[in-house]
């Protein structure tokens, strides 16, 4: 029998119906109209990334939905949270709970989408799974204060830069590959397979976000060009280009790090002449790779290609 990868449609909707169930944010927005989220153009890449995994591994179901669910309360509640801490006004071009309702109204949201999550969580009854939960939500939280910390710091070890990636994005994709061997009761060395091939495609997604910030379209992406690098955040393409590029572009844009009053227009001219598109992406496709041999170690090759092509899109995606 051949195996045939299922249609996720039909579950990312069992996915909006369990988060409107599980409750909206009215009670803390008594006003009542307009109740938001952190991020209306959400794209649901956790949710997407456990359900394909759950498929491939034959555990696609009522349980399955529920974790997507919640890995989904756990990022909204982290970007509630992030809000705050970056000082956001807009957040995919829509004003931030933190810009039209104030900081105590976004920590508070950040706090009750958390402990919706983990509620979800509990309806597994699956101590386990709780468990790499919260040691996902100890990872982000750690990274999150790791690169704050790094602000400004252009001589920032490309290493901890890659650690901070690891702990503040690939923690949640870590967990999307990992909470569905733990529902299939997969061997402990397969779920450590699969959080790690999760870890990677969450290095590779948020490389591949930083690249965005520095070589992107901002017509595409919808958010400021060269923001993270106005903001002073020393990201794995910024690292290189400093390390690797030519020296004039390495000077560009060691000058702009954390300038607010950059000249953007010869900073992108810079940046255009390191080819840094060709560089990150040998970097993100080793890691995708790496992730790949993984899954297929887990799963065969052939449940292994849909859960890989769409780390592959996550990872070279224009927006
Ligand atoms: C977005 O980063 C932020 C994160 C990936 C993590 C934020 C985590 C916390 C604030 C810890 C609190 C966690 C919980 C669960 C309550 P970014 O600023 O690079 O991306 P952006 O462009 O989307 O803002
Ligand atoms: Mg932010």
């Amino acid at each position: 029998v051949i195996w045939e990868p299922a249609d996720l449609a039909p579950w990312l909707a069992r996915v909006e119906e369990i988060a409107r169930a599980a409750g909206d944010l009215a009670p803390l927005f008594p006003a009542g109209r307009d109740v938001p989220r952190p991020s209306p153009g959400g794209k649901r890449v956790r949710a997407r990334l456990l359900l394909r995994t759950a498929d491939a591994l034959d555990a696609l179901g009522e349980e399955a939905a529920v974790l997507a669910t919640a890995i989904e309360a756990v990022h909204d509640a982290s970007l509630f949270h992030d809000d705050v801490v970056d000082g956001a006004l807009l957040r995919r071009g829509a004003p931030t709970v933190h810009a039209t309702h104030g900081n105590r109204a976004a920590i508070l949201a950040g706090d009750v989408c958390f402990a919706r999550a983990m509620d979800l969580v509990c309806r597994t009854d699956r101590v386990p799974v709780y468990r790499a939960v919260t040691r996902a939500v100890v990872d982000l939280a750690s990274g999150q204060f790791a690169e704050g910390a790094a602000r400004g710091d252009a001589s920032l070890a490309i290493d901890d830069c890659v650690s901070i990636a690891d702990r503040k994005t690939g923690s949640l994709f870590a967990l999307a590959l990992e909470l569905p061997g733990l529902l299939a009761d997969r061997p402990a060395a397969d779920v450590e397979r699969l959080r790690r091939a999760g870890l990677l495609l969450g290095r590779a997604f948020q490389a591949a976000d930083d690249l965005l910030d520095l070589t992107g379209d901002p017509g595409v992406t919808g958010k400021d060009a060269l923001g993270d690098l106005a903001e002073g955040k020393p990201t794995f393409p910024v690292l290189l280009l400093l390390r690797e590029g030519p020296a004039e572009a390495a000077q560009a844009v060691r000058a702009a790090l954390g300038d607010p009053h950059a000249d953007l227009a010869r900073v992108s001219a810079a940046i255009r002449s390191a080819d840094l598109t060709a560089r990150v992406g040998s970097r993100l496709r080793a890691w995708v790779d790496e992730a790949g041999s993984l899954v297929t170690a887990v799963t065969g090759t052939e449940r292994a290609a849909p859960l890989l092509a769409l780390g592959r899109d996550l990872a070279f995606r224009d927006r």
